[in-house]
């Protein structure tokens, strides 16, 4: 009597009886920008990633508009000799970052940009906070995030992302913008961020590895999914506008495990590890590259996730194009 293989018989079955959707309007790409002028580098750990110019984040940007992107996430990279213990230059006037986000919403202002509010690309200890005597200190953090976050607002930014899972820190931020009339200002919050070696190129992107020690006394132990709710709980009472898992792989249980209890919109981060994992095996011939990004991020949205941030966004826009 019972034949599932009935909904699978032709293409437009399956087209019609297809749970989840992945399309453009869903995903965020990650860029990455370096100050000064200059030829694109490739990260050789993300074949296909690259740290821009000033000048040629903005040629990037207009071909990934071109191709229909409308959202995305820039991080800053900045050379050790900027760098101290307590990220000055994050807040700076003189941060080139700053004067990016006011040049791509001048000239993109249709689209979505998002940042990164979290001390380790200018940090001389390459840690999300405030190091002393080995300790990362939360509190004294927080003042740094508000600023920083605060000075994104004031050129422009339309979402921050607060990446560092100090304690407190989205009502810290919220309140900060609001105080400074930035009420419009959405907060992306890296809700149930994971402790995980799957970063490791984005490390090398930003050269931003922790110069001792490991982010395990702030990030997550992968471990432990209740404790994501608990995150979760928290950043939406501090006014979180959205909450994100990273990262999404092995973490699409979490991913499950927000959506069921979020009142707000679910991100998940698609990391460099990720990335790199499959690019890897497909320049090798094991893989099929574009199967299996199509697989891997079907399977983000099936688990519960509104919105992906991937590095795969270029190339899913030019796959369905
Ligand atoms: C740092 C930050 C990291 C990523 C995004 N923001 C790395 C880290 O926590 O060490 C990782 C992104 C990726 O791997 O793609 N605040």
């Amino acid at each position: 009597m019972h034949r599932p293989r009935r909904n699978r018989s032709t293409a437009a079955i399956r087209d019609m009886v297809r749970e989840t959707s992945v399309s453009l309007s869903h995903l965020i790409y990650p860029l990455f920008v370096y100050e000064g002028k200059g030829a694109p580098i490739p990260i050789v750990s993300m074949p296909g990633i690259f740290r821009w110019s000033q000048e040629g984040i903005l040629a990037e940007m207009a071909e990934c508009v071109e191709l229909g992107i409308q959202h995305f996430v820039l991080f800053p990279a900045f050379p050790d000799s900027k760098k101290d213990k307590i990220a000055s230059l994050s807040h700076h006037p003189d941060n080139f970052y700053l004067q990016v986000i006011r040049e791509v919403k001048q000239r993109f202002p249709h689209v979505t940009l998002m940042s990164d509010v979290a001390m380790d690309p200018y940090s001389s200890d390459g840690h999300d906070g405030l190091v002393r005597d080995g300790e990362i200190i939360n509190d004294e953090t927080l003042e740094i995030l508000g600023k920083m976050a605060v000075a994104q607002a004031q050129a422009g930014i339309d979402i921050v992302g607060p990446s560092d899972m100090m304690d407190g820190r989205v009502g810290h931020i919220r309140s900060a913008l609001d105080q400074n009339g930035f009420t419009r200002v959405s907060i992306m919050s890296y809700t149930a961020k994971y402790a995980s070696a799957f970063y490791g190129p984005f490390r090398d992107a930003l050269d931003s590895a922790p110069k001792m020690g490991d982010k395990k006394t702030y990030q997550m132990d992968s471990a432990n999914k209740r404790e994501a709710l608990r995150e979760l709980y928290l950043d939406l009472e501090e006014g979180a506008d959205m909450v994100m898992v990273k990262p999404a792989l092995c973490y699409l249980d979490v991913i499950h495990a927000l959506k069921e209890q979020s009142t707000v919109p679910v991100a998940a981060y698609n990391v460099s590890g990720e990335y790199a994992m499959i690019k890897a095996a497909a320049q090798n011939g094991w893989l099929d590259e574009q199967k299996c990004m199509m697989e891997m991020l079907m399977s983000i949205r099936r688990a519960g996730a509104d919105i992906i941030l991937t590095y795969f966004a270029k190339d899913f826009a030019k796959a369905i194009k």
